[in-house]
């Protein structure tokens, strides 16, 4: 599948090509396939409609197809160049949708019934934070996004120091442009809800704890209720909720219609791989003339949980992967219940050892994107897995890596 460039240097090499700089696209024809192109959900046309912003977004589709169509086969990037116009920022020659709505002046939306999942998506394992939900905000087309951007959430609180309300907590976008809906109105976001018993910190004194929405309570221990996790996880449709955002440059996806996709997530982390799986096999947006999908690359995702009732969209993933078994790879590491051979706690670093040879030659392909999102123990995870196999190469691992960051073929959201 891949051809093979062997060593940091040619790898960093081949990765420039990726790089567009912004004002300065590459040679590309304008009809150079995209994966979102033409497609009738353009993020671009999201926020025709939009108040804050107009201006910015009325231009995002011209503007972000003729970018995308200059640009080389490379990837939106983190290094991006500085805000053009309120609302839009432009990110290696590709204008997108950015912080059109601030904390001082949230977009005011509505929780809506989700299309898709009931609202908790996980089954109760006997752990106090066992609970991942799915919800869906209509933002009316006036809060755009695009695949691998986040949005912030403002709680009425009180918050950890009595602010009220509270500070915004970042949630990446677990819908892709269009939303759930494909009605380019809604936004999707995947939440686990934070509930820690006797630690060092509680906002709930032994007594006060009181059922939440899926039903469950610990009155009798000192419990503290994550400010924002909880307020999304116990809404229900018709809810008003105050959005920011958008925002994010780092995890988003390559125009190039035939890039790979290896993909790395620990619980929520899911979240932005579910929005580009959206995209890449479900979406008209994504779907092909010839009735195929622009797709056209292989799309691996590597999805790390605590128990198995803890696996997130599994369904989506197991539909993918019969529908598109050329296209679509899957595997999770469900760390309390497998161990690999060697007895080994499974982590999502032990599963993809399993594939370290095939998933280091797809990684010398220039048209390899890795992402990474959720728990920051991944970063090292990687380099466990593909220290000896670097090593065996004649390649120190972090420079690789490294290398990979800056064709921005590695795109990295943890903490
Ligand atoms: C870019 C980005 C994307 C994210 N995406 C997602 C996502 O898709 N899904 C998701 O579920 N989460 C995501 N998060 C995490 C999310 O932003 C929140 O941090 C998370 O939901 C917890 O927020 P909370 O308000 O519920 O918890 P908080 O109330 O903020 O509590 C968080 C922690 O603070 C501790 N704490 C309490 N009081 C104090 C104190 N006085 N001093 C110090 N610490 C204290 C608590 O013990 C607790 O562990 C993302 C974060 C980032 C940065
Ligand atoms: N864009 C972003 O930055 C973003 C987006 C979404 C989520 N997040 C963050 O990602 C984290 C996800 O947490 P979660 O509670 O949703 O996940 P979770 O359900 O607890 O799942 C995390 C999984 O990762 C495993 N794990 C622990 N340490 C690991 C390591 N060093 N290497 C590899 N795997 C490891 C855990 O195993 P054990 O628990 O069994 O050890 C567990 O199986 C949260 O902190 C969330 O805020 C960030």
């Amino acid at each position: 599948m891949a051809q093979t460039v062997v060593g940091a240097a040619l790898l960093g090499a081949a990765g420039t090509a990726f790089l567009a700089s912004p004002g300065s696209p590459g040679p590309v024809s304008q009809t150079a396939p995209s994966l979102r192109g033409t497609a009738p959900g353009n993020p671009g046309s999201a926020g025709s409609a939009g108040v804050a912003g107009t201006a910015a977004l009325a231009s995002l589709a011209g503007v972000a197809m003729a970018a995308a169509a200059g640009r080389r086969s490379g990837a939106t990037s983190c290094n991006a160049a500085a805000v053009k116009k309120k609302g839009a920022k432009v990110v290696h020659g590709k204008e997108i949708p950015w912080n059109l709505f601030s904390p001082k002046a949230p977009y005011q939306g509505k929780v809506v019934e989700n299309d898709f999942h009931p609202q908790t998506l996980t089954e109760p394992t006997g752990d106090a934070n066992w609970e991942t939900t799915h919800v869906t905000f209509d933002h009316g087309g006036k809060v755009p996004y695009i695949e691998g951007q986040s949005i912030g959430v403002i709680a009425p609180g009180p918050d950890k120091k009595g602010e009220q309300p509270a500070k915004i907590r970042l949630y990446s976008i677990a819908s892709s442009a269009v939303g759930d809906d494909q009605t380019s109105k809604t936004v999707s976001l995947c939440v686990k809800r934070v509930v820690e018993l006797d630690g060092k910190f509680s906002n709930r004194a032994k007594g006060e704890d009181k059922p939440d929405k899926a039903g469950t309570a610990f009155p009798d221990n000192e419990v503290y209720r994550g400010v924002c996790s909880n307020h999304i996880c116990d809404m229900t449709p018709g809810d008003e909720v105050l959005i920011t955002g958008p925002t994010g440059a780092e995890m988003l996806l390559p125009e190039d219609p035939e890039a790979n996709i290896i993909m790395l997530a620990t619980g929520t982390g899911i979240a932005p791989m579910r929005s580009y799986l959206r995209l890449l096999f479900h979406d008209k947006a994504g779907a092909a003339a010839d009735g195929g999908r622009k797709f056209k690359g292989i799309a691996w995702l590597f999805m790390g949980v605590p128990y198995s009732k803890s696996l997130l969209y599994d369904d989506e993933h197991q539909t993918y992967k019969k529908e598109y078994p050329d296209q679509f790879r899957y595997d999770y590491a469900v760390s309390r219940e497998d161990k690999n051979a060697a007895g080994q706690k499974m982590y999502i670093q032990t599963k993809m050892a399993e594939y370290a040879e095939e998933l280091w030659e797809m990684m010398q392909d220039e048209k390899t994107h890795v992402y990474m999102c959720g728990l920051k123990g991944m970063e090292s995870g990687m380099a466990e897995c593909f220290g000896p196999i670097a090593e065996k190469n004649g390649i120190v691992w972090t420079e690789f890596a490294k290398a990979m960051k800056k064709a921005d073929r590695y795109h990295v959201e943890v903490y």
